[in-house]
C-alpha cells in the first residue's frame, strides 16, 4: 500500500520549489558561481541522472549493488519488530529492493526524495511489487529535518543512504547532516554508501563519460534555468568539465563559458569571461579511515566497512555511539 502524497507530506517549507530562483542568483553573484546540486534533479535531470548510474564509465551504482546483494542479509540483527526503512534520497529506489529482499521482515518503507514524479513512480512501483509493505513517501529535501507520520516517530529505524550523496556535501554539510541524522529517535542502524579515493583517470571517467550523459546531465540545469526563470542561455556555449580536487580530495563538477558573454535572468545580468565557470557539484571521495573519523566526529559508531575487491567502494554500518545523545 502507498499511503498518497498529501500537501502535508509535500512539506512547503523545505521550499523544494519555491527557492529556486532566490538560490540561482545568489550563486551567480558569489566570485566563484555556482549552482545548488539539487536543483540538478528536476524530471528530465532525474531520468539522466538514472543513465548515468547504467554506465560502464560510472562504477559506484554496480560496485555498490554488488556489496549489498552479497551483504544485506547481516543487516537482521538491527530488525525488531515494526522496523522502518527510511532512505534519504531515493530516486528510483532501486537499491532499496535489495534490502527489501533480503529482509522481508521490514513492514514499513520511508522514501525521501526532491524529486515528486520520481519519488510517486517509485513508491507505486514497490507497492505494486511488495505487497505487504506499507510505504510512506516524504517529498523534501532531507536535509531539512525530516518529519516522520507520527505513528512512525516512535518505530525502530534503518536509515538508508546509498549512493555515495553523503560526498556530494561540503566536509562540513556532511557533519552537520550526520550529527542531525544522529538526534533522529530509535535508529537501530544507518547504512551510508561512500565512494572510495582512487586513480584519478578512473574518477574523471565516471563523470565525464564518453556518451556524454554527464554533460547532458550538467548542461540540464541551464535548460531548466532558462525555462523556469525565463533566461536564454545558449547551451552550445557552455561545456562540461570534470576535475580532480587531489587537495580536497573531490571531484568537481563546472559548466566552463567558452567565451565571454551575457546572461540575464530576472532583470538581472550576469557577465561570463572566457572559461569562467559554474561550479555545480563536488563528489567527495574517501579513504576507509577518514570515513570512520567522521562517523567517530559525529557519535556514530562504524563497523568495519563492507568493501568490494578492488576497493572501489565501500558500505558503512554505523550504529549510534556514546560521544553525543541523542537529543531529546
Ligand atoms: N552521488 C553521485 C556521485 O557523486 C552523484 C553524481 C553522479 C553526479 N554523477 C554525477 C552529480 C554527475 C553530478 C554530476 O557520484
Amino acid at each position: 500500500m502507498t499511503i498518497a502524497l498529501s500537501p502535508s507530506v509535500i512539506a512547503p517549507e523545505t521550499g523544494r520549489d519555491g527557492d529556486f530562483a532566490g538560490s540561482i542568483i545568489a550563486g551567480l553573484r558569489e566570485p566563484q558561481k555556482r549552482i545548488e546540486s539539487k536543483w540538478l534533479y528536476d524530471a528530465h535531470g532525474s531520468h539522466l541522472f538514472d543513465r548515468i548510474t547504467e554506465l560502464d564509465e560510472y562504477y559506484p551504482t554496480r560496485t555498490e549493488t554488488g556489496i549489498l546483494r552479497q551483504r544485506a542479509v547481516e543487516l537482521r540483527r538491527f530488525i525488531r519488530e515494526g522496523t522502518a526503512l527510511v532512505e534519504l534520497g531515493s530516486g528510483s529506489s532501486t537499491k532499496t529492493r535489495l534490502l527489501l529482499d533480503a529482509l522481508p521482515e521490514l513492514e514499513t518503507y520511508v522514501p525521501v526524495d526532491i524529486s515528486e514524479s520520481h519519488l510517486r513512480s517509485a513508491a507505486d512501483r514497490l507497492s505494486r511489487d511488495y505487497r505487504n509493505l506499507c510505504v510512506h513517501p516524504l517529498v523534501g529535501d532531507f536535509t531539512d529535518e525530516i518529519v516522520l507520520p507520527p505513528q512512525l516517530q516512535e518505530a525502530p529505524k534503518i536509515l538508508f543512504f546509498p549512493g555515495s550523496t553523503i560526498g556530494n556535501f561540503t566536509v562540513q554539510g556532511a557533519t552537520g547532516l550526520l550529527t542531525s541524522l544522529r538526534g533522529m529517535r530509535n535508529v537501530t542502524a544507518f547504512v551510508i554508501g561512500v565512494d572510495l579515493v582512487k586513480s584519478a583517470k578512473t574518477l574523471i571517467r565516471a563523470y565525464d563519460d564518453a556518451e556524454g550523459v554527464t554533460a547532458d546531465f550538467n548542461l540540464n540545469l541551464l535548460t531548466r534555468i532558462n525555462r523556469e526563470l525565463g533566461a536564454h542561455f545558449e547551451l552550445s556555449a557552455f561545456h562540461h568539465e570534470a576535475r580532480w580536487n587531489a587537495g580536497r580530495s573531490r571531484i568537481e563538477m563546472h559548466l566552463v563559458s567558452r567565451c565571454a558573454q551575457r546572461a540575464h535572468i530576472l532583470g538581472e545580468q550576469f557577465l561570463f569571461s572566457e572559461a569562467e565557470t559554474i561550479h555545480t557539484e563536488n563528489s567527495h571521495k574517501f579513504t576507509v579511515e577518514r570515513f570512520a573519523g567522521l562517523a567517530a566526529d559525529t557519535g556514530w559508531h562504524s563497523d568495519p566497512m563492507w568493501t568490494d575487491p578492488d576497493g572501489l567502494f565501500g558500505v558503512a554500518v554505523l550504529t549510534p555511539g556514546t560521544p553525543s545523545q541523542p537529543a531529546d
